[in-house]
């Protein structure tokens, strides 16, 4: 009998370019989770075939394009930011591969093709959360700063929906995605003098932000730093020094987070990559690997529709806590957590105290 074909599983990531470290923390990630877990699915052998787009979407959609036709992927995975995610959708629906968002977080993301389904979270899931907290903990006016593109806006337009409905007052400044110069920004939000200054830059961003915050005097004007996890993600934040000491976030993984999932998942990807720690887009990245195996296994080995359809409902408990994917609308729902940034043995980390379980998208979930 001829040997089965492997099954191919396309992971699409930026590896160069600056956005890079989610490239690097799904790859880490992906390939821990296949050391781990072998590679062999319901008897058939999988192949892992990375690729680098370089941060740029029409270069996502030509591998897509590639994997499928040439390498006939049953899966396409990876996709780290919006643009990356968006590109391929056609690709996915007509040729009816499953599209696993590991990383971009605008909530349309998941509607722009049935075949997509997403194990990192969205910025409204994460966002309304930390208003809810500062309504309710004497913050009373914020200004918004947030990368100018899907998920930047996502997150302004969430944040500032839910804290004017408890009666806060904002505003909202908005930066360019490509090369920012935050000083301009950060003058602005100095003359302003709000409670807290509200800031979403994607993973890998946020240190860039921390250095001129310092520069502009920002951290000793007592206006407190406040956003969703991007800002202080756990591959950067240990590098920041003690400007990040008492941030404020809301998101669905820290590397701190107490479980014993999640401290034999820290400590294996450590050992795995000596000078990493694993942030959120690791843990997108490990789950959802965890997703296309469990899913292989119900098609024994299929992709396609029925690979998709298998994907719908499937819950486990990742080192994040305990997850589901929404089957109507294919979106991860999680735990939030509100954190503090403290140090804890001579390290930063992101100290969760408070939680929100199994958190829906809102916007999908108001529709
Ligand atoms: C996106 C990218 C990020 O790095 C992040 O932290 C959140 C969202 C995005 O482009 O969707």
């Amino acid at each position: 009998a001829l040997a089965q074909e492997a099954v191919k599983i396309g992971l699409i990531l930026p590896m160069t370019g600056p956005f890079a470290s989610t490239g690097r923390q799904i790859e880490a990630a992906a390939k821990l989770y296949m050391q781990q877990q072998g590679d062999t699915v319901a008897g058939r052998k999988i192949q892992l075939i990375l690729k680098d787009d370089t941060g740029v979407a029409d270069v996502t959609k030509r591998l897509a394009q590639e994997l499928i036709v040439n390498d006939k992927i049953a899966v396409m995975a990876g996709f780290g930011l919006t643009p990356l995610a968006l590109a391929p959708a056609p690709l996915a629906t007509q040729a009816k591969v499953p599209q696993v968002v590991m990383a971009a977080a605008t909530a349309t993301i998941t509607e722009a093709s049935p075949f997509i389904v997403r194990t990192s979270f969205t910025l409204p899931q994460a966002t309304v959360p930390m208003a809810e907290w500062a309504a309710e903990n004497g913050i009373k006016k914020v200004v918004t700063l947030v990368s100018d593109y899907g998920p930047g806006i996502d997150a302004e337009k969430a944040f500032t929906g839910a804290f004017t409905a408890k009666g806060g007052q904002v505003e909202n400044l908005r930066v360019p995605l490509a090369n920012p110069d935050f000083s301009p920004f950060l003058q602005k939000v100095a003359d302003a003098k709000p409670d807290a200054l509200f800031v979403f830059v994607p993973s890998g961003i946020g240190a860039q932000f921390m250095k001129q915050f310092v520069e502009r005097g920002l951290d000793k004007s007592g206006i407190k730093l406040i956003g969703p996890g991007d800002v202080t993600d756990d591959d950067i934040l240990n590098g920041m020094g003690d400007v990040a000491l008492g941030a404020i976030t809301t998101q669905h993984y820290s590397a701190a987070h107490d479980s014993p999932e999640n401290k034999a998942f820290v400590e294996a990807f450590k050992k795995a990559n000596p000078n990493m720690r694993p942030n959120f887009m690791a843990v997108g990245g490990y789950d959802g690997m965890h997703l296309i195996y469990e899913g292989l296994k119900k098609t024994g080995g299929q992709g396609g529709q029925a690979l998709i359809d298998a994907m719908k409902g499937m819950s486990w408990t990742s080192p994040r806590g305990p997850v589901s994917i929404d089957p109507q609308t294919r979106d991860i729902i999680q735990n939030i957590y509100v954190r503090k940034v403290e140090r804890r043995d001579g390290e930063l980390y992101n100290v969760e105290f408070a939680t929100i379980p199994n958190v829906k998208d809102p916007v999908k979930a108001a529709k």
